[in-house]
């Protein structure tokens, strides 16, 4: 054997031990195997040159095989260049092997969101990550300079593009889409999910960027007790129990009346009597947002609710801190494969 086939052989060993689980049943390798009974049957004077390679591939492959155990113990994946994630700094980074991958967590639960309300009849459709002005705010009733419209933290760039700080920035779209619909004797029922983006103080319970899900609904007859009524269902079919909801009055300009609906937190979740939490905004459509899609308010009414989704997965599993979700660690994300 030459000591070019040790390389090989290094090359193949070391790229073993990245993506191995069980990164110490490497060395059992039979190519492993050979090389040290190649050693007995060189000519002695090729032996010492030999042998010496074949341990300083042994201590090469020990110490990747420490390396690999470090990280599969902490659940860390290095910092990958994202531009380059084959090469960082001219050495080979731990990449997972995919077939380990898994849904995030946020994709699954979004995903049983979704299909609690397509269940109900609402049609599903992701929102914009950048948007304008218009959409954010003016077809929402927010009059110019109006200070609402500070209580957004809106991110936007030097062109004027939004990146939208609530998923209602859609209601504009699916009512101008849904009137046709309307005037066929139909009803508007849709709820639209996506990511929001907001100047935040990153904390435990505060992040630059997280989902929402927003609903829309409207027909000649709708009412707040519609509303209400779908919200529990919505609420009690995803924690899988009787809810109590309560409201309180809330001002949301594209609104009127606006509510913030609340659940008492379920003794099952290690709530108490009593322990009400905030989901969601909500209330009847603002006649001037009907009016600006083009819907007529003396005709037609509807409600509309948005809220955050990784409220609901915190409360669902006991999670205590919000950063968890952008932080991609493994040890967290495992935990709901
Ligand atoms: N968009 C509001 C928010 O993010 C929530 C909301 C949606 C309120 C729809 C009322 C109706 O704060």
């Amino acid at each position: 054997m030459s000591s070019y086939d040790i390389d090989t052989v290094r090359s193949e060993l070391l790229e073993q031990i990245e993506k191995s689980d069980a990164p110490r049943e490497v060395l059992r390798s039979p190519v492993l195997k050979d090389l040290y009974g190649t050693i007995a049957t060189l000519a002695p004077e090729e032996r010492g040159a030999f042998g010496k390679a074949v341990n300083e591939l042994k201590q090469a492959l020990e110490t990747a095989i420490e390396d690999r155990l470090t990280i599969l113990e902490s659940g860390e994946v290095q910092a990958l260049d994202v531009t380059a994630p084959w090469d960082v700094n001219g050495t080979k980074p731990q990449l997972l092997p995919t077939d380990q991958g898994t849904q995030h967590p946020l994709t699954k639960e979004l995903d049983t969101v979704i299909d609690i309300f397509t269940r109900m009849g609402f049609q599903a459709v992701e929102s914009r990550q950048i948007d304008d002005d218009f959409h954010m705010f003016g077809s929402l009733n927010f009059p110019e300079n109006h200070p609402a419209r500070d209580g957004y933290d809106t991110f936007r760039t030097e062109e004027g593009f939004i990146p939208p700080a609530h998923t209602s920035t859609m209601q504009h779209r699916i009512l101008k889409e849904g009137k046709e619909t309307l005037e066929r004797g139909g009803q508007i029922a849709a709820i639209s999910y996506g990511r929001v983006f907001r100047n935040e103080d990153v904390d435990a319970t505060h992040e630059h960027t997280f989902y929402q899900v927003e609903g829309v609904f409207v027909s000649k007859t709708a009412t707040l007790g519609d509303m209400l009524g779908t919200l529990r269902s919505f609420f009690e079919v995803y924690y899988g129990q009787t809810l109590r909801i309560k409201t309180q009055p809330a001002y949301f300009p594209f609104v009127e009346p606006g509510l913030e609906f609340m659940i008492e937190k379920p003794a099952t979740l290690n709530g108490k009597p009593g322990e009400w939490l905030e989901m969601l905004g909500c209330g009847m459509i603002h006649p001037n947002v009907l009016a600006e899609a083009g819907i007529d308010p003396t005709v037609y009414r509807g409600f509309a609710w948005g809220g955050g989704v990784e409220r609901l997965v915190m409360l669902k599993y006991g999670i205590e801190d919000l950063r968890h979700f952008e932080a991609a660690r493994l040890q967290f994300l495992r935990k709901f494969a």
